[in-house]
């Protein structure tokens, strides 16, 4: 067998190929998954309402307080719309996500959050929260934690109200409560967002996608489909938050699996831990050191790549680029294993985009079934969609092939600081 030959019967036998996933096949199970999830079925689709619909237009002098817990970091703005809605961001500060680094009780989580919000109080009465995670919003815009993704440490928090704990701590501490309050998830503010690019058009449909640390899309559902919820008005639209790293209708093969029992919450979120930069290092570590077991690559480079304990994502850039053998540590491997390693990722990221488009694709055809217009503004963030090499390239072809036969344009848009300023324009839009 030549190596080419051995690397891709490892690829097939650990359904690692992107040709062995039937986009097909999966975009059916995504909305049958996304049915179920809206009438509130057993699904692993959440399809959780937003309560929020595409704003007529854009917020004038007006500012709000913007909060943004997204995997890694936390996020203090003060979000300024001028007489022309010209935005500006007033005030900014990062601080590490409560939970990344070590254990948070509920007490210390929001206590954490009250004193980020110490600093801006004073700035405006009004209070957007993007809030990256799986969260059932109620009628008033609050919502309650369903679980915690991107392996955060909080677990008391999960069940909790967020808005409501966050009053709470403000209180304790004699701090001022805004007036008013509303929470959503990041999809929802990345698909506002896009709605600022178009400048409100009504020509446009619109979706939220994220590829960061984690994975989900959001899009615009006709109230009489969301028949689990009680007290809408059926002609009116809404955001709907997919939720759709938790899809589970994909045939993975062992490795994934095996890699899975190894996070925090095995079984779940699985699309996510198969293409989400949370993830997707940690998996290739694991692909790689099974295919090293296999005798695909020598002990020496194996152990070169164990010193490092993972790949991160400059890691797997320098391989996607074909600049391993650049590397100090890597300089005297042999050129066949540094060939495997490259197919194989390669494999890996080609798998990943076909998953990526699948799961945009899903929610662009379900949304444009409930409505005349064709026409997609999709708003894209996520630093693996953005920068992972090749990956965005990829991934637009897949959708492109995928939406051929629907009658479909799309616009992908790129938005600066897209939580920030979506969850802006919701605070400030309703
Ligand atoms: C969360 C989603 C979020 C996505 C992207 C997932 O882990 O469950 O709510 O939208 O990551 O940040």
């Amino acid at each position: 067998m030549t190596r080419d030959e051995h690397c891709n019967q490892f690829l097939k036998n650990h359904r690692l190929l992107a040709s062995q996933y039937d986009y097909k096949e999966i975009l059916k199970s995504f909305w049958s998954e996304m049915e179920k999830g809206l009438k509130g079925e057993d699904s692993s689709l959440k399809m959780i309402p937003s309560y929020i619909s595409i704003p007529d237009s854009a917020p004038k002098n007006k500012k709000i307080i913007v909060l943004d817990a997204g995997g890694t970091n936390f996020r203090t703005a003060v979000i300024n719309f001028d007489e022309e809605s010209n935005t500006k961001i007033e005030y900014f500060e990062k601080y590490p996500m409560p939970g990344i680094k070590k254990e948070y009780t509920k007490e210390e989580f929001f206590n954490q959050i009250a004193e980020y919000l110490r600093p801006v109080l004073d700035e405006s009465d009004q209070l957007s929260f993007c809030f990256s995670y799986a969260t059932k919003i109620d009628s008033q815009r609050d919502g309650t934690l369903l679980v915690w993704t991107k392996e955060i440490k909080a677990p008391e928090v999960v069940g909790e109200k967020i808005l409501a704990n966050i009053g709470l701590a403000l209180k304790e501490k004699g701090l001022p409560c805004p007036k008013t309050m509303l929470i959503m998830n990041d999809t929802i503010a990345s698909l506002l967002a896009g709605v600022t690019a178009t400048k409100f058009s009504k020509e446009f449909n619109y979706i939220g996608f994220i590829l960061g640390t984690g994975t989900n899309c959001s899009y615009i559902e006709i109230n009489s489909s969301i028949t689990k919820e009680e007290g809408l008005i059926d002609n009116q639209k809404q955001a709907i938050n997919v939720e759709s790293a938790n899809f589970n209708k994909i045939e993975r093969g062992d490795i994934d699996i095996a890699y899975d029992n190894t996070t925090n919450n095995p079984g779940q979120y699985v699309l996510e831990k198969m293409i989400s930069g949370g993830y997707i290092g940690n998996l290739c570590y694991k692909i790689l050191s099974v295919a090293s077991s296999e005798g695909l690559l020598s002990e020496t480079t194996m152990s070169k790549l164990e010193k490092r304990g993972t790949i991160d994502e400059k890691a797997l850039n320098t391989i996607l680029e074909g600049l391993l053998s650049q590397q100090p540590d890597f300089e005297d491997c042999s050129n066949n294993d540094l060939i495997t390693i490259k197919t194989i990722i390669s494999e890996v990221v080609e798998r990943a985009a076909l998953l990526t488009a699948t799961n945009m694709a899903a929610a662009i055809i379900k949304s444009s079934n409930s409505s005349d217009i064709k026409k997609f503004c999709v708003s894209a963030d996520g630093s693996v969609y953005y920068k992972l090499y090749s990956f965005r390239e990829r991934a637009e072809k897949y959708l492109a092939e995928i939406l051929l036969p629907y009658n479909i344009e799309i616009k992908i848009v790129k938005i600066n600081d897209a939580p920030l300023i979506g969850a802006a324009v919701a605070g400030l839009s309703i």
